[in-house]
């Protein structure tokens, strides 16, 4: 293995879970955006390689598809690339054109990769300096929740986008855990127990730490 690119496949290395992400104001195809305006809703911010290539093309078709759903759970979606205003015009159009849907979240240029650099974003050594498929969930109060990191050859699930989110909200809204394969609507499970008196109690020797929380239950 080659351990200087191993090493160096490791963006959202400076940022974790429970970071409040470095504000930034930049351009973008919606106009002027500044991250800090987003408090107050769920954001899902996101980097992607390059404008007009195809696996990219795909995740903005299908993430327009779903921008209803995204809607729903109150979550806005901000993308961002090295590439220029002009052309992630050029792509929406073509998006347009070829695949008769319109892009309406607002997609960042970020031409000196200054915000996708401060995101850990780009990995140290690609050749290209393009970005890498980063994306942050961040909660309302400003605070990454959840973020991944894909390759440039494979494309995110948008089904799971929305799943970590449902289950992010639904974890805050009943103050629970979502398993394996969670599913909206599906039981979330309680936090373990740290009652040694309730441990001896437990009929199973699962139930004091493996149990479903009632349904319908919020904190
Ligand atoms: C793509 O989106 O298809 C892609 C982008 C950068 C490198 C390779 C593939």
């Amino acid at each position: 293995m080659d351990t200087e690119q191993h090493h160096s496949a490791a963006p959202c290395a400076g940022l974790r879970i429970g970071d409040a992400p470095p504000d930034f104001e930049a351009r973008s195809t919606i106009g002027p955006v500044k991250l800090s305006t987003y408090r107050g809703r769920w954001l899902i911010l996101f980097s992607h390689p390059a404008d007009f290539t195809p696996v990219c093309t795909t995740e903005f078709v299908e993430l327009a598809k779903e921008a209803k759903a995204f809607e729903k759970r109150k979550c806005q979606l901000m993308a961002l690339s090295v590439d220029s205003l002009f052309s992630h015009f050029a792509w929406l159009r073509m998006i347009k054109e070829r695949f008769d849907i319109e892009v309406r979240f607002p997609i960042v240029e970020d031409p000196t990769l200054v915000i996708g650099r401060a995101f850990g974003m780009v990995a140290p050594s690609d050749n290209d300096s393009a970005t890498v498929r980063t994306t942050f969930f961040i909660d309302p109060e400003g605070i990454i929740r959840a973020m991944t990191c894909y390759p440039a050859n494979v494309g995110r699930s948008i089904p799971e986008m929305l799943r970590t989110l449902d289950a992010l909200q639904a974890i805050d809204a009943q103050d629970g855990l979502a398993p394996a394969n969670w599913q909206a609507g599906d039981a979330l499970l309680q936090s373990p127990t740290q009652d040694l008196d309730e441990v001896y109690r437990a009929t199973e020797e699962t139930t004091w730490f493996l149990r479903e929380m009632p349904k319908g239950k919020s904190k």
